[in-house]
């Protein structure tokens, strides 16, 4: 059956099949139609125009959109959804005074998730990872990524993978699967780093690969964490097995990471909350995405990425929720939007390029999400009745989604 969106105060986001990505100052443009229709056909933007050239379409379901506006669904391109239980302790603990830092080095953090992890089923886990998954989905996000890394043995990060690849059969959105095996140092490896990275390239790695288990792979490039020169290694044996590198880096400190990662063109460098003129100037004439996730510095209470130097300096940036259980135990993008405009001055049509259009270029589905473009698949917002598409990020924490489409299908 054919979807009609008729009366749509404005269409967002309309591009052509070309643009992949907006960089600099493009990202100040957010084309759209006024008063138009939309027609999807076989789950795909099949064609859309302004009212007044309706042409006569038959068999086709009629949405009213008279005060609404239709636009591409939040593509998340960074986030940790598969995790057991929660650290709800550790965000009481840093009300109290100790510091991200202080509880990861007491054993909790990231070891914190893994061991809860390790104790689940993999039925379990993929019942609250679902849970989760719908859960965004209701917020508008109609394309996600999700990484392992809270497995940290070979069992458990399979385990995790596993759980991502139920997904991706049982839901009809676009999920990526990324490796993130390097996301902290085991207790039990705690003095032989080299033996788990061993582990991670000639265990996980090749298992992982046999059973197409992800397309990315990460690591969290960070002081306590893992080098450049981990990251050089990780990367390049993560490309040896087809997964294409994707980086957690300049978090808490610039050490090198994001050289790194443009040397070996990852898709994307994610965090950035702290950033050196020299990073910047890495960044200029690669095909990486720098990737901001505003959530993660409202709850931590770290400085945000800073946007505005980034595209000030012409590059792109794209926008997702970081979701996880210590840093952003939260999968909301409108709230990502929200938080772009109020605390790292990009405008509204900058936060919507970001996490829609730049958002899928980190995902690596710019070819066929993101925009509203003929052909592309007809993952799509409909807002309730508001005055203009800013009025999004401005009221913030509200909630202006009428309803979420996947392939056409309302999901919401
Ligand atoms: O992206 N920075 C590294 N990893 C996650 C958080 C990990 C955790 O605290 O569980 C992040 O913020
Ligand atoms: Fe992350």
């Amino acid at each position: 059956m054919n979807l009609l969106f008729k009366n749509i105060k404005q269409l967002l986001q309309v591009r052509d099949q070309e643009t992949r990505l907006v960089s600099g100052s493009e990202m100040k443009d957010l084309p759209v139609i006024e008063n138009a229709w939309l027609l999807v056909k076989d789950g795909k933007i099949a064609d859309f125009g302004k009212m007044e050239n309706l042409p006569a379409f038959e068999d086709t379901t009629e949405v009213d959109a008279s005060g609404k506006f239709l636009m591409p669904g939040w593509v998340d391109s960074h986030t940790h959804l598969v995790y057991a239980g929660n650290r709800e302790q550790e965000f009481i603990d840093r009300i109290n005074g100790l510091t991200y830092e202080e509880i990861a080095n007491k054993g909790g953090g990231i070891l914190n998730s893994a061991k809860k992890l390790q104790e689940t089923s993999e039925e379990e886990l993929y019942r609250q990872t679902a849970q989760r998954l719908e859960e965004v989905i209701n917020m508008g996000t109609t394309a996600i990524e999700i990484k392992s890394g809270y497995g940290l043995t070979t069992e458990a990060e399979l385990k995790m993978l596993r759980v991502i690849k139920k997904l991706k059969e049982n839901y009809d959105l676009p999920i990526k699967a990324t490796f993130l095996g390097a996301h902290a140092i085991p207790k039990e490896f705690k003095d032989n780093k080299e033996a788990y990275l061993n582990l991670l390239t000639e265990e996980m790695m090749p298992k992982i690969a046999e059973e197409k288990l992800a397309e990315y792979v990460d690591i969290f490039c960070e002081k306590g964490y893992f080098t450049v020169e981990d990251t050089h290694r990780i990367l390049s044996a993560g490309k040896e097995h087809g997964l294409i590198p994707k980086i957690h880096v300049n978090q808490f400190n610039s050490i090198g990471g994001i050289q790194a990662g443009v040397e070996h063109e990852a898709l994307s460098v994610d965090h950035l909350e702290v950033m050196t003129p020299e990073d910047i100037e890495s960044l200029k004439g690669s095909k990486t995405m720098p990737v901001a996730l505003p959530s993660c510095s409202l709850f931590l209470s770290i400085p945000y990425t800073p946007a505005r130097e980034l595209i000030d300096a012409g590059l792109p940036l794209a926008l997702a929720t970081d979701y996880n259980p210590g840093s952003t135990p939260s999968g909301n993008m409108n709230l990502v939007v929200s938080l772009a405009c109020i605390k790292m001055k990009m405008n509204p049509e900058e936060a919507i390029n970001a996490a829609t259009i730049n958002a899928a270029y980190a995902m690596g589905i710019s070819d066929t999400h993101g925009s509203i473009t003929k052909g592309k698949a007809a993952n799509l917002i409909l807002t309730s009745e508001i005055p203009s598409y800013g009025f999004l990020p401005y009221s913030f924490g509200a909630n202006h989604i009428d309803k979420v489409f996947i392939n056409g299908k309302e999901v919401s």
